[in-house]
């Protein structure tokens, strides 16, 4: 009796621990991007990924420096391939060989990478890139699904194509379809997932549905009730996430695949560079999304479904990303460039922990000169904004209010901490200025750079040109 006591109370044990390993496995994951001005080392990455308990990472290629410090971090890890890419692994099989060991089996080992999926493509049929990518995801998932299975790799990484939710369309949840030219690829591109068990990767957008018209109703943008709830027949939704998810449910549906597991590839919202995109509204978003994703209540076509797989758009702001979607496109970041939690979000476990150990350029900005006739500035202006950040500038941007002469320090300060502080890149024909005062006004931040394992090489470059300098000495007096 008392024995089989013991054992029962083991049984509740092991049963409740992995109960509770099942909720330790949050389905809340992030993109990591690296089109940044100032990069974090991703060593500072990985322990902030860590330190945040975020055990699921999206990477947009193969970077050899973000897969070398994922090694055996535990983390689950996606793979992309660039768009670009896709020309030649659609038409080489050796091609996607040569990517697959480079990219994949090389990581893929005892104590390496935990690489669970292949993204083929970004979003490659987004309605702007009209069509030029399209014929080349489908060889490439051929040849790749190949390539995998040599490696014996065909069963543990699976295939994806992240998409953009502008590739359905509808009024209506349940009217959902995808858009008339992209149903046969669409068809053949399901059909291939569903028999390698991979689900379909969607990324949504309720900002960019908000920011494109004028007429959308902000409260639905927001997973905190609505005065415009939107009634579907039978269902009614209040949240633009949901009625955006439950409409590519109809589109699956419509091509015979009605039960297709769905990952959320990329959702988020902007804090800087347009109005609309501020920290609080980031907060609630993100924070409304979060609990309903862990909420497990599903969508109304998808009720009580099990945890939904969420990747969320970004990690950190990328400074060097291109503006045509608009100014908002660097400031995605729930951690700013160096690491830093942007505003309170508890991703379940836990308000947000900022990076540590984050290795700063020293404390000092590039101003302009008070005393200075500032008429001729603007060329410098120009150039130093092309080259750095100046986007948070912008109107609804967090340095929108700071002033002509405010404009100007702002933008030879960014210039300046590209050019990792070098005095040089503060001149602008005696216009600047070095301070070690802090410029910053109000919300307006005038950042100071971070440097990375990179910026090291810059000292042994220092010491490449000594032993130089040394060396033509020496020939120097050999030859004289
Ligand atoms: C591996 O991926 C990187 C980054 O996407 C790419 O530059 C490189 O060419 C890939 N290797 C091969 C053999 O294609
Ligand atoms: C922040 O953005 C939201 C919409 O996204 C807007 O309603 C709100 O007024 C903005 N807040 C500020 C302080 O600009
Ligand atoms: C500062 O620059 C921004 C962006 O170029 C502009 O919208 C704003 O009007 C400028 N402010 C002043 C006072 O010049």
């Amino acid at each position: 009796m008392e024995k089989l006591h013991f054992y029962s109370k083991i049984l509740v044990l092991v049963l409740s621990l992995s109960a509770a390993v099942e909720v330790a496995e949050s389905a809340i994951g992030v993109n990591w991007g690296t089109i940044s001005l100032h990069r974090l080392s991703p060593k500072n990455v990985v322990d902030l990924l860590k330190d945040n308990k975020i055990e699921k990472v999206k990477l947009f290629d193969a970077d050899p420096d973000s897969l070398k410090a994922l090694m055996g971090s535990g983390i689950q890890v996606m793979v992309g391939i660039p768009n670009e890419m896709l020309a030649l692994l659609s038409s080489s099989a050796s091609a996607c060989d040569l990517w697959v060991a480079q990219n994949v089996s090389k990581y893929v080992v005892k104590g390496g990478v935990d690489i669970k999926y292949v993204a083929v493509g970004n979003e490659p049929f987004l309605t702007s890139y009209s069509g030029q990518f399209q014929s080349y995801v489908v060889p490439t998932m051929v040849n790749l699904q190949q390539s995998l299975a040599k490696a014996n790799l065909g069963g543990t990484v699976k295939l994806v194509v992240p998409c953009n939710a502008d590739a359905y369309v509808s009024n209506l949840p349940s009217q959902g379809a995808f858009r008339a030219e992209l149903t046969q690829i669409m068809t053949q591109i399901v059909s291939f997932l569903n028999s390698n068990g991979s689900p379909f990767i969607v990324n949504i957008y309720p900002f960019l549905s908000m920011y494109g018209n004028s007429d959308f109703p902000q409260d639905y943008a927001f997973f905190e009730g609505t005065t415009h709830p939107v009634v579907d027949g039978p269902n009614t939704y209040y949240s633009a996430f949901d009625g955006n998810f439950d409409t590519l449910v109809s589109a699956l549906s419509k091509l015979g695949y009605p039960q297709m597991p769905i990952v959320i590839g990329e959702v988020g919202w902007p804090t800087d560079g347009a109005s609309g995109a501020n920290l609080t509204a980031a907060r609630v978003f993100n924070q409304g999304l979060v609990k309903n994703v862990l909420s497990n209540k599903g969508t109304p076509l998808r009720p009580g479904v099990p945890p939904m797989d969420v990747y969320l758009f970004s990690l950190l702001d990328e400074g060097a990303k291109s503006t045509l979607p608009g100014n908002f496109e660097r400031h995605w970041g729930i951690f700013s460039f160096d690491g830093q939690a942007k505003y309170r979000l508890n991703l379940g476990n836990g308000y947000l922990k900022n990076a540590k150990e984050v290795k700063y350029l020293p404390s000092r900005w590039c101003v302009a000169n008070p005393n200075r006739d500032l008429s001729t500035v603007a060329s410098h202006f120009k150039l130093a904004c092309n080259y750095a950040d100046c986007t948070t500038l912008s109107y609804g941007g967090s340095c929108n209010n700071i002033g002509e002469k405010g404009n100007i320090s702002y933008a030879f300060n960014s210039y300046y901490q590209v050019q990792k502080q070098n005095p040089r890149s503060c001149e602008f024909d005696g216009i600047g200025m070095i301070t070690m005062l802090d410029p910053s006004i109000g919300d307006c931040r005038f950042l100071v750079g971070v440097t990375d394992e990179k910026s090291l090489g810059f000292r042994s470059d220092s010491g490449w040109c000594v032993i130089l300098l040394v060396a033509c000495w020496v020939l120097r007096v050999i030859f004289m």
